[in-house]
């Protein structure tokens, strides 16, 4: 069978069957799509032929490509219409019943070499395999939201699932122009699994208290270089939504501590705060605009001010600069300054102060990640004077640059949001759910990261990342952040933690 011009089915004609069907019409194959509701299918078809005639409108494709494209798309009134296809994908409601009751029905009428997949993306794909009498060719692929434009699947065996059937659905997704990547059957595949520290570790920060909603976001967007922060993405897709995947992957993973939900979102939830779709979530909306925060003004500066600045801080020189630059007068020693300016990894503010004997009431943290020609990011002790603390963000702010001021946290918040990354990704690579290469690809691709968790955490320093998880870990208590193995053994013998483990076998 060649891959090219094969006839697919879609079953479901909604949003996600409408971009598979897109993806695949203009891919070269033939493409049938049924749906179950009356004209869902026909209407799904009109949906994406009005998408394509625009996209030629628009000189992205040639008229000739549209009307080919259009062409090969078509309408079935009844299930047994697919019996000659080659794969059927599946894009229905996502109920488990409807599933197993559906590849049951089209195990019935098609080829017994015919593939069947699904695009769920919480259930089991076992399980739906489970109702079949040949579970070998029954796999999930799983497309994101756009289809056309995100341009990452993951193809998902399940426990009795051939080989070929893998091989064969990876070859049509890298044809259609997307990155194919393999993932386990396991909670959240792959892309939804590595997606869980973002907005995890964010509902932990804010329930701490370290810093608010839109501090949080724009952290993340400025410091880390997330598009978008954690509580506006939970807003664009709807708090109802992401809270029932960050429940059933806490649930699935058997209360695994990582992907604990956060109790603050049930309430939220029932009060109908479910973001963009309900005119208000973490942020308020006027139709798709959303409501800004007014930024404070950085207090005056104070000239002459006796300032002490850790030797050890990373950025030593960098906070000289700035410290004369406000005229301050650099101090040789704690004990004559009135503030004191420290920078580390992984530990808070109150740990630094007592681990070194230094006056909690006069002594704040800059965060050394990213560096302050990128952003700076101010932590503060729970006994801070605030005249002291006025003077800390006169003098970070000194050049004009904005500051975050945050509350004390273990790593900040960009240490350990971005280290809750990296530790589920390294992982992802323990258990091998994925190989290193698709969990970089599939990250950027599916999440929009900027770089690949694992690379990041090349980036940052994998000891320095293991180092921030056993001190946020020691502050806490909480087992959430105990280092997978795989990180700490890249990290401890100072290899890259995309390194992948030789094979047992020559
Ligand atoms: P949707 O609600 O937009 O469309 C589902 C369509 O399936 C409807 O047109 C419905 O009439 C039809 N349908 C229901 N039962 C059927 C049956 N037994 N036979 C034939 N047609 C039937 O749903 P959506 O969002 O397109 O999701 C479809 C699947 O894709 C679900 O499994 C979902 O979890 C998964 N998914 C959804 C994503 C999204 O962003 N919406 C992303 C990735 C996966």
């Amino acid at each position: 069978m060649h891959a090219y011009n094969r006839t697919i089915g879609v079953v479901g004609g909604g949003t996600m069957g409408r971009g598979i069907v897109q993806l695949f019409a203009q891919a070269g194959h033939r493409v049938l799509c049924y749906d179950i509701a009356a004209d869902a299918a026909q209407k799904a078809a009109d949906f994406v032929i009005g998408l394509i005639r625009r996209s030629a409108e628009k000189g992205r494709i040639t008229a000739a490509e549209a009307q080919a494209s259009i062409g090969r798309i078509g309408v079935c009134e009844a299930l047994s219409e697919l019996a000659a296809c080659d794969v059927v994908i599946e894009a229905v409601v996502e109920d488990l019943a409807v599933k197993i009751d559906l590849f049951r029905a089209l195990e019935n009428i098609m080829a017994e070499s015919a593939i069947l997949a699904s695009n769920t993306s919480s259930l089991v794909i076992s399980e739906i395999a489970a109702g079949c009498r040949r579970p070998e060719r029954v796999a999930g692929l799983h497309f994101f939201n756009p289809v056309p434009l995100m341009k990452v699947a993951e193809v998902v065996p399940g426990a009795r699932t051939s080989t070929a059937t893998v091989e064969s659905l990876g070859t049509l997704v890298a044809q259609a122009g997307h990155r194919a990547v393999v993932a386990a059957d396991q909670p959240g595949f792959l892309v939804n699994h590595a997606g869980r520290g973002f907005y995890t570790e964010a509902l932990r920060v804010l329930e701490e208290g370290v810093a608010d909603v839109p501090e949080i976001d724009a952290l993340l967007r400025a410091a880390a270089g997330f598009r978008m922060g954690p509580f506006e993405l939970l807003d664009l897709t709807g708090l109802d939504v992401s809270g029932k995947v960050m429940t059933s992957i806490y649930e699935q993973f058997q209360h695994e501590p990582r992907f604990r939900p956060s109790s603050l979102v049930p309430p939220r939830i029932a009060a109908g705060l479910l973001g963009r779709k309900s005119g208000q979530g973490w942020y308020r909306y006027e139709g798709e605009r959303k409501q800004e925060p007014v930024p404070l003004a950085a207090p005056p500066p104070r000239s002459g001010m006796r300032v002490w600045i850790d030797p050890a801080a990373d950025e030593h020189a960098a906070i000289q600069g700035l410290a004369r630059r406000s005229n301050a007068e650099l101090c040789d020693a704690a004990d004559g300054a009135e503030l004191l300016i420290v920078q580390f990894w992984g530990q808070d503010a109150t740990g630094y102060c007592v681990e070194h004997g230094l006056d909690a009431r006069r002594c704040v943290a800059v965060d050394p990640l990213p560096g302050l020609s990128r952003h700076r990011t101010l932590m503060l002790t729970p006994v801070i004077m605030p005249e002291t603390r006025d003077a800390a963000v006169a003098l970070l702010a000194g050049d004009g640059a904005p500051v975050t001021v945050i509350n004390d946290s273990p790593g900040f918040v960009v240490q350990r949001v971005l280290a809750t990354i990296v530790n589920i990704a390294a992982n992802i690579a323990q258990r091998g759910i994925a190989s290193v290469l698709d969990i970089e690809d599939a990250v950027k691709l599916g999440l929009g990261y900027p770089h690949g968790p694992l690379a990041w955490g090349d980036r940052i320093g994998g000891s320095r990342v293991l180092a921030i998880l056993q001190k946020i870990r020691a502050r806490t208590g909480d087992p959430r952040y105990r280092p997978s193995p795989w990180l700490s053994r890249r990290a401890e013998l100072g290899i890259s933690l995309l390194t992948p483990d030789v094979a047992r076998r020559p």
